[in-house]
């Protein structure tokens, strides 16, 4: 992750529709970017943010994936690029007519970006370029209502008659206590990991679904999803009495899958990722004549979605500044479509993990883009194109969005825990962190803020990972490395400097060809104040001490392989991310095995999708170009990180 600045401590921004504070909206330009969804991004060299941010545009503009997208929608509330069925004559229909579209696509080319391009402090309402925001709402309330993009009013009265109870429970609207008396605000959190199916995601599949032709469901659906769509579509099925095939990777832990199949859907397992999983469903959806049920990306999905809106509203009469949700897209396009309709001073705050802020960069452009690589920790959010009527309705009526860190999610998991006696799921804890991370920022005190806690479908192997760097997130450990002389006495006299802290980690191994030992430890801390002066007496009796706390590398590998540090000549470090899949060691090895040696190698399951693994290799100087065709062959996620500081310190 980029290093981040600090940045000036602002007001809390104002209530009402005024533009949020946009690093971009400084920006110096010469050139405008298209905002049309054929995208073209003009290579635009003189565009600079402000230098007291961190973040920036990709130098190199032209890199492009390409998705389809059909050209010609073909019925009401159906959105092009995710509905899969036959062409229809439902064009005439009333608006709460099913959808279908044509799936004949024209292709539409998205700029490749890394989620490194636009990095923020923490809690720093971003993501909003007031030089591409369309202005405010207004073309929101004044366009037309079409076929595939309902009109506000359409949003309104859709979401206010939706037939979602038939299946969702009014989730209730909690104080959060503890967190209220700690940030100094009132702090409600509004439980959709209460529901049936322990997340929202069953509001807009039944919607989607409750609003099918009776002709339409007997043909039966059919959705792509590892996660909580895929229980919302068969719970949604099961209560309409339809035929629902789910079409999961064939990654998917069999617990998921298996309570699928509770439902009484058909799951079929297919491909090793979600795209060749969709794809499949898609191919079905046609030749079967089923409907594809999308996550996200459908007007019927997201006022669906939009129900946790007037619910809200309905539920907490007074003032609220705002409501932090997580992204994805469809559950914050369908709350701030309602919201905004009926309580605009209201600001619709999304939330996105650092490593996976497509919607950000997205609003940040002005268009949709396409991340190159998400991270896969809070899954549930783990999007790398927004849709395009979410990325429409974000557009014009989201106020911002928060990014968070791995770290921060673990430690509202925590807080949640604290709280309610809840576990959430990492999506299901990501509003929680934006919300806590805003109210410091700016400051808030007094206000009510509502954070969404959307799912609790918490996958078990992962808590070992959680509880590890809760405490780092809330910033009561931190990770330090200190370089002391290898010679008698020097252990004694560094827990003296160490002093009163508690050590909650310590890994040491003696090295006889190093005149310095290192030692990586945690400790706990209560206040910045307290670790700076840890460090600073460390430096001061020449005990070097570097704080480690926010780099991944250090915590997910480094700290588990001390005593490793030797100095391998050529040696490579390398992140993969390996596929859960029987044979993808065997697939790595078979690419770099015995053409260079493997010098280290260090897995530890934290139970994701694919596999966070750090390798050595030894690949001499003029090899490099043979190393990366072979890598980029592979197609595995990797990343070079012999730059990191924590590799030169520990392992070089
Ligand atoms: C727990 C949880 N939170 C948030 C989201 C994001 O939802 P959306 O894509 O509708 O914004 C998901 C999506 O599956 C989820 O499962």
């Amino acid at each position: 992750m980029a290093a981040l600045q600090i940045l000036p401590r602002p007001q809390a921004p104002c209530s009402g529709r005024s533009p949020a504070p946009s690093p971009a909206s400084s920006a110096a330009t010469c050139c405008t970017m298209s905002r049309s969804p054929s995208i073209s991004l003009k290579r635009c060299s003189c565009y600079r943010y402000p230098s007291r941010y961190s973040h920036g545009i990709p130098s190199d503009g032209g890199i492009r994936g390409k998705l389809t997208s059909s050209a010609v929608p073909a019925a009401s509330f159906a959105s092009p690029s995710t509905t899969a069925d036959a062409p229809s004559d439902a064009a005439t229909a009333p608006l709460s007519t099913p959808s279908v579209s044509s799936e004949a696509s024209a292709e539409v080319e998205l700029m490749k970006v890394t989620t490194d391009s636009l990095q923020y402090e923490s809690g720093y309402l971003g993501g909003i370029s007031g030089k591409t925001r369309p202005s405010w709402g207004t073309s929101w309330t004044s366009s037309p209502s079409s076929f595939d993009r309902p009109s506000a009013m359409d949003y309104l009265a859709h979401t206010l008659t939706s037939r979602v109870y038939d299946v969702a429970i009014e989730s209730p609207l909690q104080l959060a206590p503890r967190l209220s008396e700690r940030l100094g605000v009132q702090f409600w959190l509004k439980r959709e990991d209460l529901q049936p199916v322990f997340s929202f995601k069953l509001r807009g599949a039944y919607n989607m679904m409750a609003n099918l032709p009776r002709e339409k469901l007997e043909k039966g659906v059919i959705c792509s999803s590892a996660g909580n769509h895929a229980q919302g579509v068969a719970l949604a099925a099961q209560k309409l009495g339809c035929n629902a095939v789910i079409v999961m990777p064939v990654t998917t832990p069999e617990i998921k899958w298996k309570s699928v199949e509770k439902l009484g859907a058909t799951v079929v397992l297919v491909g090793d990722s979600y795209d060749e999983a969709q794809s499949h469903a898609k191919k079905r959806a046609k030749s079967e004549g089923r409907t594809f049920i999308p996550p996200f990306d459908n007007p019927n999905v997201i006022m669906g979605q939009g129900t946790v809106g007037m619910e809200i509203i309905r539920q907490l009469r007074g003032p609220i500044h705002a409501i932090f949700v997580p992204v994805g897209g469809g559950l914050i396009a369908g709350i701030a479509a309602y919201v905004k309709q009926v309580r605009p001073e209201v600001k619709i705050i999304g939330v996105e993990p650092y490593d996976a802020n497509a919607m950000a960069l997205s609003l940040h452009h002005g268009q949709r883009v396409m991340l190159e690589q998400v991270g896969g920790f809070a899954d549930g959010v783990a999007v790398k194109v927004v849709g395009e009527e979410t990325y429409r309705l974000c557009r014009e009526l989201v106020d911002g969005i928060v990014l968070v860190s791995r770290d921060a999610i673990c430690a509202s998991i925590k807080d949640m825990f604290e709280e309610k006696r809840s576990i959430l799921e990492p999506a299901g804890a990501l509003s929680l962190a934006g919300a806590e991370a805003y109210c410091k920022y700016y400051g808030l005190k007094g206000e009510s803020v509502v954070a969404i806690t959307s799912g609790a479908n918490m996958n078990f192997d992962r808590l070992r990972l959680v509880t590890e760097l809760a405490d780092v997130g809330r910033k009561q450990e931190a990770v330090l490395a200190t370089s002391m002389p290898e010679e008698p006495g020097s252990f004694k006299r560094f827990c003296q400097l160490v002093g009163p802290v508690n050590i909650t980690e310590f890994k040491y191994r003696y090295d006889a060809s190093k005149e310095k030992a290192l030692v990586l430890y945690s400790v706990g801390v209560h206040t910045a104040a307290e670790l700076k002066s840890v460090v600073g007496r460390m430096g001061f009796e020449n005990f070097e001490t570097v704080d480690l706390t926010n780099n991944d590398l250090a915590k997910d590998h480094l700290r588990h392989l001390v005593g490793g540090r030797t100095n391998v000549e050529n040696e490579l470090l390398c992140r993969f991310i390996f596929p859960e899949r029987p044979g993808t060691l065997m697939k790595f090895l078979d690419s770099f095995s015995p053409r260079w040696n493997i010098s280290l190698f260090h897995y530890r399951s934290q139970g994701e999708a694919g596999a966070n693994v750090l390798v050595g290799i030894q690949v001499p100087g003029g090899e490099m170009d043979e190393f990366r065709a072979i890598a980029t062959n592979l197609d595995y996620d990797y990343a070079l990180e012999m730059s990191n500081k924590a590799y030169q310190l520990l392992m070089h």
